[in-house]
């Protein structure tokens, strides 16, 4: 099932998202759906406070950027409770957008590679160090658990400049191709 997004503005967004419990009822339904609305989105991360949930769980495809980002090829993830153990000290800077910011496109300094933990679809738990592209959109989605969105990570300078597009989107007027919600709506 499709979800609707859930936009900028909304409360959800800024909270801090909660431990899944391992035995969550209807978790794999969610994950299901979290895809689902991914991909009609075409996006490449999803956090579960996006789709009117706050837990610390988010889903990942980079396969789409693969041509672009070959780290990215077959980086399909399922993330419960995932806690970024290190970051690399070199960053790199490059843009990125988020669908609950849409029409937003700003570039963001990210650690080059990361060592996440978490624990996947199965159960099982996993240690993984992920690099370059994938390593940005695992390290956006986790920001999402935090209450964090990516445009409070640009320069200053560039937040004043994506301030007017952020109300708008906030205040319900922006315009999509996928289902959303808004706070005001
Ligand atoms: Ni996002």
């Amino acid at each position: 099932m499709i979800l609707p997004v859930y936009l900028y503005g909304h409360p959800i967004l800024r909270e801090e998202a909660q431990e899944v419990p391992l035995d969550y009822p209807s978790l794999t339904e969610w994950v299901s759906n979290m895809f689902a609305t991914m991909y009609h989105a075409e996006g490449v991360g999803l956090a579960a406070p996006q789709v009117g949930l706050s837990l610390r769980l988010v889903v990942i495809d980079g396969d789409p950027l693969a041509e672009t980002y070959p780290e990215c090829k077959g980086f399909r993830r399922v993330m419960i409770n995932p806690v970024i153990l290190r970051s690399s000290r070199e960053e790199v800077v490059l843009e990125e957008g988020c669908l609950s910011l849409p029409g937003i496109h700003e570039k963001v300094p990210r650690a080059r590679q990361i060592e996440v933990e978490y624990t996947d679809e199965h159960g099982q738990g996993c240690r993984e160090v992920v690099s370059d592209f994938a390593a940005r959109i695992v390290q956006h989605e986790c920001e999402h658990l935090n209450g964090i969105v990516f445009t409070d990570n640009i320069p200053a300078i560039r937040r004043q400049l994506t301030k007017g597009k952020l109300n708008n989107i906030a205040k319900g007027n922006s315009r999509c191709r996928y289902k959303t919600r808004c706070a005001g709506r």
